[in-house]
């Protein structure tokens, strides 16, 4: 057994792996510089006492929205008025208009921070707080569409604003999703996209820089190879252009070499993290489905081992990765797998949509058989190794983590897959 300071003074490659965070924001923030400047002088009024516009933020995951909007912020802290307040919350936590009304109260008002108090308490003391101070109340929601009583939430910021006499608030709302500003109220939208921006998915080269930046922060000069900055960039500019994800490759890539004691990344490090973080970023997201998309998904990759009887039908649908199944076949496979795993069995109409949201997911592929043997069918390949997916999924059955949906047929209601 080791003693804790053998563990610790074991040599590693990292020289802060803090910086590789993806909560770590740097100082600089190359390739944002105008969108920066962009929400300094959106949020500059509340500085000279007067109410900024409301702003929405979006774009892809991993373009830089946080890191930004936390920069600007960190700035306008450090001018210290006396009248300007802000308030950043993650809605992934603060995912009501309940719960951000219950944050701002524990930033501002700590005599409060107690639960037990309605929604009307919690509306006056704010309301009263910001009066008494004149302050310009600058509230930061993070993947704002997590909310889910948004309008509730926009309905009752814009009333405060007409109840104020003195002070206002002012709201930057951030979304990775694309299209959420149009599944919006109407009148939340207009209220809440004041001025609105978007970030655009970064570039190779742009990746290149950031992670070259990064490296040097982490790791030190030298450590990391250029080819292996190079490729790390260029996977992540294939997948998103999505910053998070390329210093997570990174990241990876400098406990891989730490676990084999090896004192550089090279391409290999690299290669190896890819593969490691998809198949992390692949349990994730398989643990956060409801229980019948992940025994479609289990009966796939278990006929993808077992090999699949009407493979050889398909002729020229094989490649380097391994073969398609027919559809029907995947469907024969799920109701026995409903038996082994005790749930009740959807109809194919049912078994379909799951298929979709598997593949919108990238944890299958499909495609169309063209006029095979039995007429047109749905090709489907797992888009994961099937051994890894088998045992993850028996897991989460196993450990009881499976929300089940249960009567979504009879209810007519289809879970929502986010
Ligand atoms: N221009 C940039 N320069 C340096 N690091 C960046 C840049 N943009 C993003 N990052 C880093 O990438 C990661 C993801 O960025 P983040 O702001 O969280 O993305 P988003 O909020 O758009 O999903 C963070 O670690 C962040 O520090
Ligand atoms: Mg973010």
């Amino acid at each position: 057994m080791p003693t804790f300071s053998q563990i610790l003074s074991k040599p590693s490659i990292f020289k802060d792996r803090n910086t590789l965070s993806s909560h770590y924001v740097p100082d600089i923030l190359p390739f944002r510089e105008e969108q920066i400047e962009k929400i300094m002088n959106w949020v500059a009024p509340a500085l000279k006492n007067e109410r900024p516009r409301n702003v929405f933020v979006y774009g892809k995951t991993g373009t830089g929205k946080t890191a930004s909007v936390r920069h600007v912020m960190k700035k306008f802290e450090e001018e210290k008025t006396a009248y300007a307040k802000t308030c950043y919350m993650n809605c992934r936590i603060y995912n009501s208009r309940y719960r951000v009304m219950q944050k701002i109260t524990k930033d501002f008002i700590p005599e409060m921070d107690k639960a037990g108090f309605g929604v009307a308490t919690l509306y006056e003391k704010i309301l009263g707080w910001i009066a008494a101070g004149s302050y310009r109340l600058i509230i930061v929601l993070d993947e704002v569409d997590m909310v889910s009583d948004l309008d509730e939430l926009m309905y009752t910021l814009t009333r405060a604003n007409d109840d104020l006499k003195q002070g206002s608030i002012s709201l930057i709302g951030i979304s990775n999703k694309l299209d959420f500003k149009n599944v919006l109220d109407p009148r939340s939208r207009s209220s809440l996209c004041e001025t609105e921006m978007v970030f655009a998915p970064y570039s190779a080269n742009q990746l290149q820089a950031i992670l070259l930046q990064r490296s040097q922060m982490g790791f030190g000069q030298g450590i990391v190879d250029e080819s292996a900055i190079n490729f790390a960039s260029a996977i992540a500019a294939q997948e998103t252009g999505d910053a998070r994800y390329a210093l997570r490759l990174l990241l990876k890539a400098g406990e891989l070499a730490d676990e084999h004691s090896v004192s550089k990344i090279t391409d290999k490090e690299v290669e190896d993290a890819r593969k490691s973080v998809d198949s992390d970023i692949a349990s994730e997201i398989i643990a956060t489905l409801p229980d019948q998309q992940q025994i479609v998904l289990y009966a796939a990759s278990c006929l993808t081992l077992g090999g699949s009887k009407y493979a050889k039908l398909f002729a020229g649908t094989e490649d380097e990765d391994g073969k398609f199944l027919s559809s029907g076949e995947v469907y024969e496979e799920y109701t026995r797998a409903c038996k082994g795993f005790k749930r009740k069995k959807r109809s194919s109409r049912w078994y379909r949509e799951y298929l979709n949201d598997l593949e919108m997911l990238g944890l299958i592929t499909m495609v169309d058989s063209g006029p095979g043997m039995r007429g047109h069918t749905r090709l489907i390949k797992v888009g994961y190794p099937p051994t890894e997916i088998k045992v993850l999924i028996e897991k989460n059955f196993m450990h009881g983590k499976v929300h089940s949906v249960e009567d979504e047929e009879a209810g007519g209601t289809q879970v929502k897959l986010q």
